[in-house]
């Protein structure tokens, strides 16, 4: 029995950067519900959902074989972009993991990118190191979301392959608190920055109890901390 999936607000922000008439990977699909939501809302759709682990894999192929559209919407069982490998698919997807995980599946098969038009990231935490990955490669970051869900904060990062020389670099600030985010500061970032000034300074209070404090590492997140109280402060 079919019927039109309903998704999270965050799926949706993902939704919307997709263009219409895609042909996307979503990497790590889980159910598969952000590729049969696409393909039902547009019929020109067609994508691969990639699985690493058997549960999920199966779980996929259920729900893509529920909604009758195994036509259109391809469930591999592989590791990152390998499910990519000889299909020329012009959007990858890869949402819902740290923002370590999501670098490493990129950077493992990169090559295989090649033909990708656009990434649409959606880190849990550490976009950070999305950001500094995007600029050792060609892709420019083009869009930023935040939102928050279920007492959750996520961001989302889009980056198109570049057509011309990079516009231009960004600074560490940048890097760590996203340009676009960062000139734009709403709700939901100034409760994000809210929250990880508090972590900061209770981080910093543990790390100064040690034995041996490592002075270095305290340095680095008193520089943190007054960073995010700047760009608080800021506005
Ligand atoms: C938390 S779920 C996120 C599901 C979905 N993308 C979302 O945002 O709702 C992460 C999924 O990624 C899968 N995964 C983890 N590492 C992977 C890899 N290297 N390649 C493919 N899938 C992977 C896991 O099995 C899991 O189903």
């Amino acid at each position: 029995m079919t019927n039109e999936i309903v998704l999270s607000d965050r799926l949706r922000n993902i939704m919307a950067f997709l263009p219409n008439g895609s042909y996307f990977a979503d990497i790590g699909s889980d159910h598969a519900y952000l590729p049969i939501a696409v393909c039902q809302n547009d019929q020109e759709a067609k994508a691969i959902a990639g699985e690493l682990n058997e549960g999920p894999y199966q779980s996929a192929l259920k729900h893509v074989k529920q909604q009758l559209l195994s036509d259109r919407i391809e469930v591999i069982k592989g590791d990152g972009l390998e499910v990519i490998q000889n299909k020329p698919v012009k959007q990858v997807v890869i949402a819902g993991m740290g923002g370590g995980l999501i670098r490493s599946i990129l950077e493992k098969r990169k090559h295989l990118l090649k033909d990708v038009e656009r990434l649409i990231l959606q880190p849990n935490v550490d976009s950070e190191c999305i950001r500094e990955w995007l600029l050792d490669t060609e892709y420019q970051l083009i869009a930023e979301r935040i939102l928050e869900e279920d007492g959750h904060i996520y961001e989302i990062l889009v980056a198109d392959m570049l057509t011309t020389n990079r516009v231009r670099e960004y600074s560490a600030k940048e890097l760590l608190f996203g340009p676009y985010l960062l000139k734009d500061k709403n709700r939901v970032f100034k409760q994000k920055w809210q929250r990880e000034l508090t972590n900061n300074h209770n981080i910093i209070r543990q790390m100064k109890q040690a034995k041996k404090p490592d002075l270095n590492k305290i340095k680095q997140f008193e520089i943190k901390g007054k960073w995010i109280q700047e760009v608080l402060e800021d506005d």
